[in-house]
Parts: structure tokens; sequence; C-alpha cells
């Protein structure tokens, strides 16, 4: 018996998924029972990176997820609609679903999840983060025994090639972006992806998983890399750290608030010893930290046809696998299939999120002022007098005739470093504070 396979997009992730089922030799004998039996694209004249016949091709998606011969549809055309109506439709007619979808999983999981469960299908979606990368699993079994504390991860291809390349030729943020559009990294609009908002989804997943509650989008913190100069670089790179976006989910570790999560993504200063500094170009890499496992080290390729494919095509396997020994088949009293609990999503409540304010971190700024007397005196007195103690002020050198103060601080609280940074600005010396950004303490997944 073959499994029908409803393929809704035929681009980067589509193509590299139907090549791999086209291509089944070497593979799992399994996907020789998977046929691709419709796909839904926007243009019927496009060339296409795989080859099938031209009456599988449709440009009525809505055929696809009502087609009653269709097993499992396998989302992958991006974008929110008619993204989330059509696997809504397709869950409908009990169909099971795939998807590559992270900015529609972040925003509608809730919907999705509890229609499916209703329905009694699944839908997995292991290609939404990390691309090739295995986490979404791990997370839901693999790592299931353990109490996660920390989620810690480069998991935006397209801001860690932009870094790189800056840390390793001192270029600027703009000539490296206008680089990797031409190299068809960065998308014509990078926004998603360099004001860290691909990431903020991605980590809103996978906080969800490794905490087992709903993630407010809304609710995650969330900075890009637009500001981040060569100077900024620069100066990271004699302090002993590079600058990476990282994206963070974890306990927030206050005893007045036991079930607070932490969930942002921001740029970082990550010491050179730290593993995620050697995580480059287009590569993820998630940290996870748990207990008793410890520590756990996620590496590899986040995006691209290839590796995004292999992870979609692991998705449509496990349902292959659970259809063919008729696990499927099983009820609850109410005559709803039963589905497997370590495979299907089933949270109710959402996390409370901690307040960026209520962060404890160590801050890296760069003040920009007139070189006069008693100017950095001035700015330690006025950090001191919001309770942010100083690890080390120093100035480097004048730029545009302004010294060039970079302070790093202890680790303080975000709200009072924010007051203290307010009051400085208005100061007459001042022209500017160019760049504040975080840094991390340097133990494994440890952002305190
Ligand atoms: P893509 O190359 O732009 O392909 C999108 C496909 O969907 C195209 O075949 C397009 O048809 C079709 N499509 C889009 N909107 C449609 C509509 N309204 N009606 C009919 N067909 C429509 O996108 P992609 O890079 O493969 O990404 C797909 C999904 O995977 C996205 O959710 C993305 O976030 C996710 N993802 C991508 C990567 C990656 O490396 N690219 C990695 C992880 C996750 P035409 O070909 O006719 O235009
Ligand atoms: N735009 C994403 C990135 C693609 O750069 O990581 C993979 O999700």
């Amino acid at each position: 018996m073959a499994f029908k396979i409803g393929l809704l997009g035929l681009g980067t992730v589509g193509a590299g998924t139907a090549e791999i089922l086209l291509n089944p030799a070497q593979r799992h004998p399994l996907l020789q029972e998977l046929e691709i039996h419709r796909v839904g694209v926007r243009s019927l004249d496009k060339p296409r990176a795989v080859s099938l016949p031209a009456d599988r091709l449709t440009t009525d998606l809505e055929s696809i997820v009502t087609d009653p011969q269709i097993d499992i549809v396998v989302e992958v055309m991006g974008g929110l609609e008619p993204a989330r109506s059509l696997m809504l439709k397709a869950i409908a007619q009990g169909k099971h679903v795939v998807t590559a979808n992270k900015a529609a999983i972040a925003r509608f999981g809730a919907e999705i999840f509890t229609a499916a469960n209703q329905a009694g299908v699944y839908v997995l979606l292991e290609a939404a983060v990390a691309g090739g990368i295995p986490v979404i699993e791990p997370l839901k079994q693999s790592l299931c025994a353990n109490r996660i504390h920390t989620l810690i991860g480069i998991i935006n291809g397209t801001t860690n090639y932009i870094l790189t390349r800056m840390q390793a030729e001192g270029s600027s943020f703009d000539d490296v972006l206008a680089d990797a559009q031409q190299l068809g990294y960065a998308e014509a609009d990078p926004t998603a992806d360099v004001d860290g908002l691909d990431a903020a989804d991605k980590i809103a997943i996978l906080a969800s998983l490794a905490f087992g509650k709903r993630i407010n989008l809304e609710e995650v913190h969330c900075e890009g890399i637009r500001q981040i100069t060569a100077a900024d670089i620069t100066y990271a790179e004699r302090l002993g750290f590079v600058i990476k976006l990282l994206a963070t989910a974890k306990r927030d570790g206050d005893s007045a608030f036991p079930d607070r999560l932490q969930v942002r993504v921001h740029p970082t200063l990550v010491p050179k010893t730290h593993p995620l500094t050697n995580v480059n170009g287009v590569y993820n890499a998630v940290l996870i930290e748990g207990d008793p496992v410890g520590q756990v080290m996620f590496y590899g390729p986040g995006a691209g046809s290839g590796p995004t494919a292999s992870a979609v095509v692991a998705d449509i396997l496990n349902i292959a696998a659970i259809l063919k020994v008729g696990r499927g088949s099983a009820v609850h009293a109410d005559g709803r299939p039963l589905l497997d609990p370590l495979l299907a999503c089933s949270h109710q409540d959402y996390a409370a999120i901690a307040p960026i304010d209520d962060l404890t971190t160590r801050f890296y700024a760069r003040v920009l002022t007139q070189d006069f007397p008693g100017v950095i005196g001035r700015l330690g007195t006025t950090f001191g007098n919001h309770e942010v103690s100083l690890e080390s002020v120093v100035q480097i050198g004048l730029r545009e005739h302004q010294a060039e103060i970079v302070v790093i601080t202890h680790c303080v609280k975000e709200g009072n470093f924010r007051k203290a940074l307010e009051e400085i600005r208005s100061f007459d010396a001042v022209s500017n504070v160019p760049s504040v950004l975080r840094v991390l303490s340097g133990g494994f997944g440890d952002l305190a």
C-alpha cells in the first residue's frame, strides 16, 4: 500500500523534498511506499528543479487538501495565508500535516494543534527550526525524560553568515548584507532575518516544546543585528568575544516566579571559549541543558534545499510508519483517534514570560563623548547610582574627534542599566551611545 503525499509548494524546500521522495534507493525502505500524488504551485510555467509529470501540478491548492486519496499534506509554501487555512482544511479532512513553516506555527500553533488533536491527526514540524538539524524530535522524544533548564542557540543562518563575514573581514553590515542577497542567502526583504523575527519564531517553537507550554510570540523580546558595526566587532574581539545573534529560552530562576521563563533573541558578546563561538556562516547550533542529561549540543546546516528536505521527509516517514503498523487506528473512549503522546502536541497553558527589564545580565556599551576630564568618573558614578557595577571601562581612542569609551558591566538588572543609560545619554558631554549589547557570562548555556 502506498501512502499518498500532497505537496503544497515546489520551491527550495518542496523541490528538495520531491527529490528525496523520487529517489528512494539506499534510503529507508519505507520511502518506497510513499507517492507524490499532487503538487500545488503558484505558476505552472516556471522551470522546476525536479522533474514531475505535468499533470501532477496544480494551482488549485484547495483541491489537494480536500483530495480523499491524500494521506499526508506537506506544507512547504511558506507565508501565513493561505498556508494557515490550507493546513486547517487538511486537518479537518483527517489528513496528517508536515510543515516547515515556523512563521505560521509560531503564530497559529495553538489553533492548528487544537484542531489536529480534535481530528486525531499529527502536525509535525522538524524542518521549521534549524533546517536539517534534528532538534524538534529530540526535544519531544530522546530528551523527554529531562527537566530542561536552558536552551540557547544560533538559529538563523542569514544573520550568522553576516556576522561571521563582518568578523572575518572587518566589513560593514550593509556591505555584507548586499553580498548575502546577491548570493541568495538573504531574502530581497531581509527584515525577518536581520531584525531577529525569524529567530524569535523559532525560539518560541523550541521553548514551547522544551517547557511544555504555549508561548505568546508578542512576549518574546527580539532585537536584530542592524545596529552592529565593524567597531563593535573589533572591540569585542579585543576583549575576547565574538558577536552572535543568540536565541535563548530558559527558566527564569526568580524564586518569586518559579514557573516563569525567559524567551529572547538579541545579539550577544560570546566568549571565544564558548562552543557557540565556532558556529560560523549559515550553520546553526542549539545547546540544551537538562536534568539529568547535562549539556547536549546539536550542530549542522540550518537551511537549504537538501538539509531542510531531510527533516521534512523524516516527518513524513514518522507518520507513514505509524499508519503502516496501524497505530493510527487506536481510539479514545469517545471515538476520537488516539495520538502518540510523544509526537503530538497537547499543551494547553501559556507560559509566563519574564519582562526584559527583569533580566540580570552583563552589558557592553560603547559611548562617544567629548574628551573632557572627569567624563569617565561621571559615567562610573551614574552607573553606581543605579546599582550597576562596572567590570571595566576603557577609552580606546578617538572616533570622529570624540572619545570612544567601552564599558563592560558585571551582572546587573537590565532595568537599572537602562535607567543609568538614559541619564548618561542626557549628559552634555555625551554625543551618542551607538551600541548596547548583552554579554554571555561564559558558562555553557549560561546567560546569567
Ligand atoms: P520558496 O522557494 O519561495 O517556495 C515556495 C513554493 O510555494 C513555490 O513553489 C511557490 O510556487 C509555492 N507557493 C507559495 N505561495 C503559493 C500560493 N499562494 N499558491 C500556490 N503556490 C504557492 O520557499 P522555500 O524556501 O521552499 O520555503 C518554504 C517554507 O519552508 C517556508 O515556510 C520557509 O520558512 C520554510 N523553510 C525554508 C528553508 C530554506 O532553507 N529555504 C529552511 C527552513 C524552513 P511557485 O514555485 O509557482 O512560485
Ligand atoms: N531565513 C532562514 C535563515 C532560513 O536564514 O536561517 C531557514 O529557516
